[in-house]
């Protein structure tokens, strides 16, 4: 597929890129140097250019499915132009981090437990369920031990889904494909306890939004 060379536009994440740095100001270390995050589903490439800069300690690593994306990702990269922002990588969620492709200095057998953060925006309810499964099993795997998963979308609650225009987009989704829709945050915490991995909390964000804090909580070594 031809990669787009200039930045992608992105109005969603132009209105929701502020209160989502809020959320993480509140929970990603600013001081200690050597910090990593990887950031799943990057889109066009807006947010990790957006918060890298406010976290210089931090070396964030974009990365896409979709690889057509990889030039804007990189404008929007070199527009920000700090050096604690990286090329994207290529990422399936849904396939266990041992079988990606490591041709990117980023050699995903030997990440065990070496990244501080995981960063997933609007994924989990465009894709089918297995990239939220996959998602949880590769943060188990990824992260060290305390290190924290934050995710933002559309939410349903206990088997409810609010307000009408969620439900309305809801169907929408299922209509574009039946593997989608807007998850549970039950069913999330299911997969994320299976896999060592706690919510820890929750944040109500505008247009009916919200930006949920997951922690690993076991060690890597008891996970199977
Ligand atoms: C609505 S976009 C959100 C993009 C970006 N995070 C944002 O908020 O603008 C959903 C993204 O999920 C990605 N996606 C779909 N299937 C995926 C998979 N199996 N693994 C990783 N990402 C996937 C798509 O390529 C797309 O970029």
């Amino acid at each position: 597929m031809m990669s787009h060379i200039r930045k992608l536009a992105n109005p969603a994440g132009e209105r929701n890129k502020q209160p989502i740095l809020e959320v993480l100001s509140k929970f990603l270390d600013k001081t200690q140097p050597g910090k990593k995050l990887l950031e799943i589903s990057s889109g066009v490439g807006l947010h990790t250019a957006f918060f890298a800069p406010h976290f210089p300690n931090i070396v964030f690593q974009p990365s896409e499915y979709d690889t057509s994306l990889f030039g804007s990702i990189d404008a929007y990269r070199m527009e920000a132009n700090v050096p604690n922002l990286q090329s994207p990588i290529a990422i399936d969620i849904s396939r266990p981090c041992t079988d990606w492709d490591n041709d990117h200095n980023v050699n995903f057998n030997s990440s065990a437990e070496s990244f501080d953060y995981m960063l997933n925006i609007n994924m989990m309810h465009i894709s089918p369920f297995e990239c939220s499964e996959g998602l949880f099993w590769n943060a188990s795997r990824l992260l060290k031990k305390g290190g924290l998963l934050i995710t933002y979308g559309p939410y349903a609650v206990d088997g409810k889904l609010t307000p009408e225009s969620n439900v309305q987009f809801d169907i929408s989704l299922k209509q574009r494909n039946p593997l989608w829709g807007i998850r549970d945050i039950s069913a999330l915490k299911k997969i994320s306890s299976a896999n060592g991995i706690a919510s820890k909390q929750i944040f109500d964000l505008p247009a009916n939004n919200k930006c949920l804090i997951w922690e690993k909580v076991a060690d890597g070594s008891v996970i199977e």
